[in-house]
C-alpha cells in the first residue's frame, strides 16, 4: 500500500484521467475526495466505493473560490486533513486567437490555471501545519510544444508548468513537493473536439505514430501510475519537475 493512510483530493475525477488517479490512489490505501463540476461524479464515486475503496464525491467548480472552499471543508469533514492534492480538471476549446471568444479565453484560464491558485492556497496552510504534502498539477505535452489552433489551451498548460515550479520553490522548505505531469494523447473524451482538427479520431489513430513514436495512444491508467509515483515516498527528492508521459511526442 503505497499511500496507506493518506488523504487526497483529485479534481476532474468524474471521468478520464482524474477518475483513474482517484482509483489508483484508493487502491493503494488513500482516502480520496473526488471533485468535479459534473454530477456524473456521484456514479463514479459510487462505483469505486462498491469496489471497496474509501472515496467520496463533492460537486465543485474549481474556478470559483466559494466552491473551492466548500470542497476543502468537505474534505476536512470527511477525512480530517489533506495530504495530496491533484489539480487535474481542465477544459480545451480549440482555436487560434482569431477564432476564440474572450469568454472562452477567460474560462480556459479560470478552469485550467486560476483553479490551481485557488485550491492550492486553500490547502497549503494545512499541509504546512501537518509537516508536508504533495501537489500534482496536470500540464500537457503542450506545456513544452505548441500545436496549431490550440492557443488558449497550450498557453494555459505552459503556465501550469511554470506555476508548478514557482510553487515548488515557495514551499520546498515546508516539505511540500509540487510537480507537473505532462501527458501526450490520452484516450479520453477530452480529445473529441481536438481530434476534429486532425480529421476525426479514426484519422488520429491511423497516423498515431506521427504523434507518438510508441505507435499508440496513452491509457488514462498510465497517467494515474505516474501520479501514484509522484504522490508516494518513492519520488521523495522530486519537486518542481515536469514529468512527460507522452509516448515520445516531444522527442523531435
Ligand atoms: N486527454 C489527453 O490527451 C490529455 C493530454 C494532455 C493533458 N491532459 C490533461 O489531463 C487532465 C484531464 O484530462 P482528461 O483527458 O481526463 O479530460 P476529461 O474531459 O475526460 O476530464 C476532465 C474532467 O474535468 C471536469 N471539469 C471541467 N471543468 C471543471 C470545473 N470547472 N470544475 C471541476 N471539474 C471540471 C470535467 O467535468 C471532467 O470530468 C486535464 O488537465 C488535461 O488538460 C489530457
Amino acid at each position: 500500500m503505497r499511500l496507506d493512510g493518506k488523504i487526497a483530493i483529485v479534481t476532474g475525477a468524474a471521468q478520464g484521467i482524474g477518475y483513474f488517479i482517484a482509483k489508483r490512489f484508493a487502491e493503494e490505501g488513500a482516502k480520496v475526495v473526488m471533485a468535479d463540476i459534473s454530477s456524473d461524479g456521484v456514479q463514479a464515486a459510487r462505483q469505486l466505493a462498491k469496489e471497496g475503496n474509501a472515496v467520496v464525491f463533492h460537486q465543485t467548480d474549481v474556478s470559483k473560490n466559494a466552491s473551492v472552499l466548500e470542497l476543502v471543508e468537505a474534505a476536512h469533514t470527511a477525512f480530517g486533513r489533506v495530504d495530496i492534492l491533484v489539480n487535474n480538471a481542465a477544459v480545451n476549446v480549440p482555436g487560434s486567437i482569431l477564432e476564440l471568444s474572450e469568454e472562452i479565453w477567460d474560462r480556459t484560464y479560470e478552469v485550467n490555471v486560476k483553479s490551481i491558485f485557488l485550491l492550492s492556497r486553500a490547502i497549503v496552510p494545512g499541509m504546512q501545519k501537518n509537516g508536508g504534502g504533495v501537489i500534482i498539477n496536470l500540464g500537457s505535452a503542450n506545456s513544452y510544444v505548441a500545436e496549431p489552433r490550440l492557443a488558449s489551451y497550450v498557453s494555459s498548460k505552459g503556465a501550469i508548468l511554470m506555476l508548478s515550479k514557482a510553487m515548488a520553490l515557495d514551499f520546498a522548505q515546508d516539505n511540500i513537493r509540487v510537480n507537473c505531469i505532462c501527458p501526450g494523447w490520452v484516450d479520453t473524451a477530452f480529445n473529441d473536439r481536438h481530434a476534429e482538427l486532425f480529421g476525426g479520431r479514426a484519422e488520429v489513430l491511423k497516423n498515431i505514430r506521427d504523434i507518438h513514436p510508441i505507435g499508440r495512444t496513452i491509457q488514462p491508467v498510465e497517467i494515474a501510475n505516474a501520479a501514484l509515483f509522484l504522490a508516494s515516498e518513492e519520488s521523495s527528492a522530486i519537486t518542481g519537475a515536469g514529468i512527460l508521459v507522452d509516448g515520445g511526442y516531444t522527442i523531435k
